[in-house]
């Protein structure tokens, strides 16, 4: 069956026969690969039948795609299941079936825990298995229990069904595009090399079609995802390689796509190539996020950043010497084992120096199996609460400074949706930011010149010019 019969046919029979339509649930945690990811399953499922559900109520299967990169990532999960779990049994007494399924990061990296704590549980797939999800889910209706966490020897990607394009016209004009998966940094604080396993690239031809495919169904931005997005690597033609900043430029090419973005980069692996991207090409936004977590060399060296905070000044110079006007986010943990009073100035000192417009901070979380979790001189919860506040005023400063310098700046913005209020509508800027406008300044997916007249709490206001 092709794509456009297989969506005509399920949304045919959602109007005809909606009792036949069996509905599934999906609630996604954690980072922008997890909603990727949510995406492909539920796109998979579509081919058996499934339509998305907005609330679990209504919905034949429940899908959490979990996170587990802090504590309270993994701990909102199991509060979660026992809510579900209460929902399937009041289901069952009016005689409907309802499935639980747990993917996602938690599933790969507690699998068993759950099939022993949550026993209303019958579906746990890891991220790298979620091709597997339509057969598990067969199984399941048969009555078994089915753990699916053992890293697939087959290529997930090839085995997922296309892109349907209902599904992602539905989506909107900004899409993400995973194109790289998994990490071999064993930072030591961090799980995600266990929960999703060895770096693994995707294959150039691979990625040009599903960006073309974006494309087709009117995708105007694309955020190309990865652990590590920029050690992504793969055979150009003639079989050289190459890195992520010719991927860019070989994306750039698609007609139709007219903003490329990346995310998240280790400073690492910030090539000359990647550089050169951003100095040539002007699809690619002058936004970068890349995280350095602490600015003091001593934990940066305990956390196996394998770089020193001079490294990261020098980096950011780099950049700004071939992209000036660029845009830096990051992400910080404090709190780290071992960090002293001086260690977090340090870290104050060094987000002083760069700047950032946007950020995400962190207490240090232990997570069982990494090796921070059995560092000694773990820090006091409300030394690392202080620090963490102290910390985020001085981001949220720099994030208003950075905001407040645009107004009465020309920039433009991708239309994306109408707004909150009548007759206003949202775009996106180069940074990220929704900017509103007071009028509709052209349709859904163009690109429009605009002049920003003041900040919001989380926007910017303009007018079309
Ligand atoms: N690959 C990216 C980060 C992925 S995890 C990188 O190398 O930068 C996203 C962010 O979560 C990290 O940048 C870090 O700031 C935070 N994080 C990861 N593990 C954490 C932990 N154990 N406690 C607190 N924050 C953590
Ligand atoms: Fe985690 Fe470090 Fe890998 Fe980022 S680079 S995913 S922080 S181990
Ligand atoms: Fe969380 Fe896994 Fe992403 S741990 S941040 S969902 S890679």
């Amino acid at each position: 069956m092709n794509e456009t019969n297989l969506s005509g046919g399920l949304e045919a029979l959602v109007q005809q026969r909606p009792d036949a339509v069996k509905r599934v649930f999906v609630k996604t945690y954690g980072c922008q690969m997890n909603v990727y990811d949510s995406q492909r399953m539920t796109d998979a499922l579509a081919a058996d039948g499934y339509v998305a559900t907005d609330t679990p109520d209504d919905a034949d299967l429940v899908l959490l795609n979990t996170c587990h990169i802090r504590e309270k990532a993994a701990e909102k999960v199991y509060s979660e299941l026992g809510r579900i779990r209460r929902i399937k049994a009041e289901r069952a007494k009016a005689g409907r079936e309802t499935l639980i399924g747990v993917a996602g990061c938690v599933a790969q990296a507690e699998g068993e825990e759950i099939m022993r704590r949550a026993p209303a549980v019958d579906i746990v797939i890891g991220p790298q298995t979620y091709h597997r999800l339509p057969d598990a889910v067969r199984r399941a209706r048969a009555g078994n229990r089915v753990l699916e966490t053992d890293y697939a020897l087959e290529d997930k990607f090839e085995h997922l069904p296309q892109l349907r394009e209902a599904s992602v016209r539905g989506r909107g004009v900004t899409a993400f595009l995973t194109v790289q998966e998994g990490c071999d940094k064993f930072c030591t604080f961090c799980v995600v090399p266990y929960t999703r396993g060895s770096e693994v690239s995707r294959p150039v031809a691979q990625i040009v079609a599903e960006a073309e495919r974006l494309a087709h169904a009117g995708v105007r931005e694309i955020t190309l995802l990865g652990q590590n997005v920029n050690a992504w690597h793969g055979e150009g033609p003639g079989g050289r390689r190459w890195g992520l900043g010719e991927l860019l430029f070989r994306l750039a090419e698609i007609p139709g796509i007219a903003r490329l973005r990346y995310t998240t980069s280790h400073p690492r692996d910030m090539d000359d190539g990647l550089i050169a991207a951003h100095r040539d090409l002007d699809v690619l936004m002058p936004y970068l996020h890349l995280p350095i977590q602490s600015g003091s060399d001593r934990i940066l060296k305990a956390m196996n950043r394998r770089h020193t905070a001079d490294d990261y000044m020098r980096l950011i110079d780099r950049i700004r010497a071939a992209r000036p006007d660029i845009a830096l986010s990051g992400d910080f943990i404090v709190g780290f084992p071992g960090e002293t009073d001086d260690d977090f100035e340090d870290t104050l000192r060094i987000v002083r120096d760069v700047t950032f417009v946007q950020a995400f901070s962190f207490k240090y979380s232990p997570r069982p199996g990494t090796p921070g979790a059995d560092m000694e001189f773990h820090v006091d919860e409300g030394v690392k609460s202080e620090r963490l506040q102290r910390l985020q005023a001085l981001l949220t400063e720099q994030q208003g400074d950075f905001a407040a310098g645009l107004v009465g700046r020309l920039t433009n913005v991708l239309i994306e949706k109408p707004g909150r209020s009548h007759g206003q509508w949202v775009g996106r800027s180069p940074w990220l930011m929704p900017v509103i406008l007071d009028e509709k300044p052209g349709e859904i997916g163009d690109i429009v010149d605009v002049r920003i007249m003041r900040t919001g709490a989380n926007s910017l206001f303009a007018q079309a010019v």
